[in-house]
């Protein structure tokens, strides 16, 4: 299991002596105060459904807090009724917060948006009676495909507020995996955009549904097309609808449906150990409850002065928790924004702080990590003094980049708060508590109230402080996933089979002397490329799809930026050989498979290189080993070769190689 430790490395977490505790001023005025820990430990059952009765507004109370009669499929909450929009919007209009604001929207090109919760209230509201209007109802999917919009969030609300499961697919995949995932979920309508801002220049997101419904038979009756960059777009007629025609012609008022607490709110995709991506479903009681209370707590939000920016995508999860229903429910006022950190220069995030005076900043290590490579002196520039807490999520944070965060970011005043959780998981499960825990760079330290988490070995016991092994959740938690959509044994398999009936997290972890936790990676065939999950299978999958490649493998390999890349072994047919210059990088068929990749997955899955090699290196069972691969591409010298079949082969990738890394 060692085999895939990201950041930091054992070494340098063993030696972390650094911890920053809460000032006086803000461990006196935070949410969480320590005997949080107390309560929730005392009373687990208790104490969440306390959290689901203070935070949401049920339609029909509950009574049941947890039935896993049926596990592992749990029930929170399970009698329950309520509507994720109603609390997510209305109620804040009801209890006369209506003018507060509810996103405050940059566009790339500097074009702005700000809009209230009444606001947001009647466009959510026309979009759901546009929807009805399409002959969605409860219980339908409804598949969104748009950039960093209002839209996005407008859309997913609309959803909800009726009862369609929505299934976002993020802008960046191609129109091949926006198919799959249509055909998986029957979505009955694609909500996306004529294109989005990126880098600089409109980029176009229609074609790619156009193209993904060209595949083959889907259950598709519509498209709504949001206009955002005003670029050309082909028409269907009859099955495409502008976004702004539709809701015109809705009336601004709508009456949210309640449904049962254990209702599908969403399905996400994420990938997998195999090729086909799963999806992740979440119910709506048990879910809202975790994301409003892990959104006031581990950000200590302040609705009514907090000004709070998520950097993440709505395609993602953190974009559903942490953007659409956590802040949401709790009334906050956020930042959105639709670019990239270094459009149109390098400082535009902190412009962005600057200028809307952000309070609270979530976003992932490697942004982090590509903010130092640029240098302190663009941050520098601007005023940050509003920032009070820093979050950090998708991989593991490096002690320095954590250090940079804190000191330059931070001003070394703001605590950091390191979030373990997955798409799974739902909502954040690790993490210390601003103005509760002391903050250890590097680790994600303790689970919250209410979260239990252990670190056990091969044979499932616990390995107790300074042991490492692997993540396991040995309670049910609210948010948890109910599912992998439409595969209930994958479910069970993927999840509950290592450890019979635990749940199984796919990260490796260790204990330091104080009982802190490190995240140190993932311990199967996924890799982690700027906190995006991606597959080795399904990469390889899609490599092995194009004509010219005879047989791929995959691997992550460490990267400073990036925490890993994907680097792939290939082994070309016949003609193909030929075509390649030189075995090796550089090749035009190396180009044309990157693109290839781009093309199946999106281009977050195209391999920084690809190595063309004329043998894989297997077991005598036949099987790939990755971890030489990984030597290689990693620039070591390759390990113990001695279950080789034929321990040649090494000698053959190594010499014939330059992995020098291809960019782009
Ligand atoms: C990794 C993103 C270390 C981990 C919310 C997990 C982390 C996977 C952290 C889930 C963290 C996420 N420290 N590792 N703070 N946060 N991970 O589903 O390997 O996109 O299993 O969810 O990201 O990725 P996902």
């Amino acid at each position: 299991m060692t085999e895939q430790l990201g950041n930091p490395t054992l070494e340098n977490l063993l030696t972390e002596t650094r911890a920053f505790p809460p000032s006086p001023e803000l461990a006196a005025q935070a949410n969480a105060q320590p005997e949080i820990y107390d309560r929730a430990s005392t009373d687990r059952l208790g104490f969440w459904a306390e959290q689901a009765r203070s935070l949401l507004t049920w339609s029909t109370p509950f009574t049941e807090v947890l039935d896993f009669s049926d596990a592992p499929r749990a029930r929170w909450f399970g009698d329950g009724q309520l509507n994720a929009t109603y609390n997510a919007v209305d109620r804040h209009v009801e209890a006369g917060n209506g003018d507060r604001v509810a996103i405050l929207f940059e566009g790339e090109p500097g074009d702005t948006r700000s809009i209230t919760y009444a606001e947001l209230q009647r466009e959510v509201s026309r979009a759901a009676n546009a929807l009805g209007t399409l002959g969605v109802t409860t219980g339908d999917r409804v598949a969104i495909y748009l950039p960093m919009i209002p839209e996005a969030v407008i859309a997913m609300l609309a959803c909800a507020r009726i009862g369609a499961t929505h299934s976002v697919v993020f802008g960046g995949f191609s129109a091949e995996a926006l198919f799959s995932r249509i055909i998986d979920a029957d979505a009955k309508v694609v909500i996306t955009s004529d294109g989005g801002y990126r880098r600089g220049r409109a980029s176009a997101l229609k074609p790619a549904v156009d193209e993904a419904l060209a595949k083959g038979e889907t259950t598709v009756t519509n498209v709504l097309v949001v206009r955002r960059t005003g670029q050309e777009v082909d028409w269907t007629a009859g099955r495409d609808i502008w976004w702004d025609d539709a809701l015109a012609a809705e009336p601004d008022t709508h009456l949210p449906v309640p449904v049962d607490a254990e209702h599908p709110l969403f399905i996400l995709y994420t990938s997998g150990t195999t090729g086909k991506p799963k999806g992740i479903l979440h119910t709506t009681g048990g879910y809202l409850t975790q994301c409003a209370y892990t959104h006031l707590n581990v950000f200590d939000l302040k609705p009514e002065t907090d000004v709070y920016w998520c950097t993440a995508d709505i395609g993602w999860v953190t974009g559903h928790s942490y953007v659409t229903y956590g802040p949401l429910i709790n009334g906050a006022t956020q930042l959105l924004y639709e670019g990239t950190p270094d459009t149109p220069h390098k400082g535009r995030w902190w412009e962005l702080v600057q200028k809307y005076g952000v309070t609270i900043l979530y976003t992932a290590p490697t942004a982090i990590r590509t903010c130092m490579k640029w240098g302190e002196d663009v941050p520098d520039q601007f005023d940050l003094s509003s920032l009070r807490i820093l979050g950090s999520v998708g991989e593991p944070i490096n002690p320095e980049a954590w250090m940079w965060y804190r000191r330059v970011i931070g001003a070394d005043r703001t605590p950091i708060v390191d979030t373990w959780w997955q798409t799974e998981t739902g909502a954040i499960m690790i993490s210390p508590l601003p103005g509760v825990t002391a903050t250890k760079p590097g680790s994600a330290q303790v689970p919250l109230p209410g979260i239990v988490a252990d670190i056990w070995n091969d044979a499932g016991e616990p390995v107790g402080k300074g042991g490492g092994g692997y993540l396991v959740l040995p309670e049910p938690w609210p948010a948890m996933l109910r599912g992998i959509w439409g595969d209930e044994q994958r479910f069970k398999d993927t999840y509950w089979a290592r450890f019979p009936g635990i749940y199984f997290a796919g990260d490796g972890a260790k204990y330091d002397d104080d009982g802190d936790i490190w995240l140190l990676g993932r311990v199967d065939d996924v890799m982690n490329v700027s906190g995006h999950r991606l597959s080795t299978t399904e990469i390889e999958s899609a490599l092995v799809s194009h004509p010219s490649v005879a047989e791929a493998a995959v691997v992550g390999a460490s990267d400073d930026t990036t925490g890993q890349a994907v680097v792939a072994f290939v082994i070309l047919r016949g003609e193909a050989v030929g075509r390649a210059d030189e075995v090796g990088e550089g090749s035009d068929v190396v180009a044309e498979l990157r693109n290839h990749v781009a093309k199946q997955i999106g281009p977050i899955a195209k391999p920084r290189s690809i190595l063309v090699v004329a043998e894989l290196p297997k077991t005598r069972s036949g099987k790939i080993m990755r971890r030489l691969l990984r030597d290689v591409a990693e620039h070591r010298p390759v390990g113990d070769v001695t279950t080789l079949a034929d321990n040649s082969v090494m000698d053959l990738i190594s010499s014939g190689l330059n992995a020098a890394p291809a960019a782009d």
